[in-house]
């Protein structure tokens, strides 16, 4: 066994222990950050923080839903929103945290895109941070399932549907999932163990995972640059802290950081308590009924792009190029081929791939909310078939552009 001489402090005690001293240096005031980034580099804290957030306020939900089809509806409408001291604080806070969190995701995603930091050597950022979103749309989607409303029911049917297509049907793979013909008990409850078990451990992991991946590589900068982190970080620790290309994580870019998700608390309270409305959907406020189907489905905003990809299509088709769209992304580091790790506005035909993307996902979005009628209807398919096509182009216009 080690030997233990007398501690002089609960530090140095836990120093001896747990090597606390190294932990800290290894994550903080020696985890060394490019000092050229901008205020996007914080999105990735402003994540952690909101699902903290969506952690707190769903334990104090749990303490009063009921998972049971008779009595989760009124559980959550009825106990939480007017009968528990501030439970509707609690379910605003909740809501409107778990739309945000998308809202964030998808800034730092084409955050990432934008500047190519899913390139060599920073992969598995990329990879876990995908994994993170498909976790995390599942997550949203077994929560949505909760209320028990209209569309957490047709919601949940449309999109359990999907697994009935084809030949799937001949294997019962719908009723698998469902645990029943139709989403009734069995199935809230296995989305309620989903949604407040399995999947928020996943993503605990995935986190944890991910912030490994940041440690190697280390994050990139506006330009893309390659900085010699070693020799940067020896200037810093050496007094010069003007010459050198990197700051500590903590304090210094960590007050940074805070300062954002100041800026982004005061966004997030205002919403939550003035207009909380936006992340909840008024159909969601009748309670599930089998035998009334809602005039119009949809998701929340989050998903309408994806649902957008699927709705054009035969049943098959649709669940092929829904399937197709929720990971396409994973394979990005692997698409595009160009060595360059540059701003996209340094990138030729690149540049215009990515703002083409991005408006062709919100056109996506737009059309997902409205009814498949007439010009929408075609309007959606371009917009799909263009996404589809956007992700053959990649390879080909990656591969000849030019080295920087
Ligand atoms: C809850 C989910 C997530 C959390 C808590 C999280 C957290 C972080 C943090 C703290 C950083 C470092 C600072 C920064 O660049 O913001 C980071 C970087 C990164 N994340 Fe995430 N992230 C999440 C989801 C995602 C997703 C969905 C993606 C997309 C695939 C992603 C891709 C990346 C990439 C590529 C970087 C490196 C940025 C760079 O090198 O400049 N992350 N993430």
């Amino acid at each position: 066994m080690a030997k233990f001489e007398k501690a002089n402090s609960i530090n140095e005690w836990m120093d001896q222990r747990l090597a606390v001293n190294t932990l800290k240096k290894v994550m903080q005031t020696e985890y060394w950050i490019p000092k050229d980034i901008n205020f996007l580099w914080a999105m990735g804290m402003v994540l952690a923080a909101t699902f903290g957030i969506l952690l707190v306020s769903g334990i104090f939900l749990l303490m009063y839903y009921k998972p049971d089809v008779n009595l989760a509806f009124d559980s959550v409408n009825y106990t939480i929103m007017t009968e528990v001291g501030y439970g509707w604080l609690w379910r605003h806070i909740h809501g409107v945290a778990a739309s945000l969190v998308f809202l964030i995701i998808y800034i730092h995603m084409f955050t990432g895109i934008y500047y190519g930091s899913y390139k060599k050597g920073r992969e598995l950022i990329w990879l876990s941070g995908m994994l993170l979103f498909v976790t995390f749309s599942a997550e949203a989607f077994s929560g949505y399932m909760l209320p028990w409303g209209q569309m957490s029911y047709w919601a949940g049917m449309v999109i359990t549907n999907l697994f009935s297509g084809g030949s799937l049907e001949a294997y019962g793979l719908v009723e698998w999932i469902r645990g029943d013909y139709v989403p009734g008990d069995a199935f809230l409850t296995r989305f309620f163990m989903l949604h407040v078990l399995l999947l928020p451990l996943a993503i605990i992991g995935l986190i944890v995972l991910h912030f490994g991946t940041l440690r190697i590589p280390h994050v990139n900068n506006q330009e893309g640059a390659e900085i010699d982190f070693e020799e940067a970080a020896e200037l810093y620790k050496a007094g010069k802290v003007k010459e050198s290309k990197v700051i500590p994580f903590s304090p210094v870019f960590l007050s940074k950081d805070i300062f954002v998700m100041g800026v982004y608390f005061i966004l997030f309270f205002y919403l939550t308590f003035y207009h909380f409305q936006f992340a909840m959907d008024p159909v969601n406020f009748d309670p599930a009924d089998g035998l009334k189907t809602p005039a119009h489905i949809y998701p929340e905003w989050y998903f309408l792009w994806s649902y957008e990809i699927l709705r054009p299509f035969s049943k098959d088709l649709g669940l092929i190029a829904f399937g197709i769209a929720q990971v396409i992304f994973l394979a990005l580091p692997f698409l595009d081929r160009s060595p360059n790790v540059a701003p996209a506005s340094r990138r030729g035909l690149f540049h215009i791939w990515f703002w083409i993307m991005l408006i062709d996902m919100l056109v996506l979005t737009f059309m997902g909310k409205l009814p498949p009628q007439g010009i929408w209807n075609t309007i959606g398919l371009v917009a799909a078939l263009t996404f589809f096509a956007l992700w053959i182009a990649l390879p080909i216009i990656t591969k000849s552009e030019k080295k920087l």
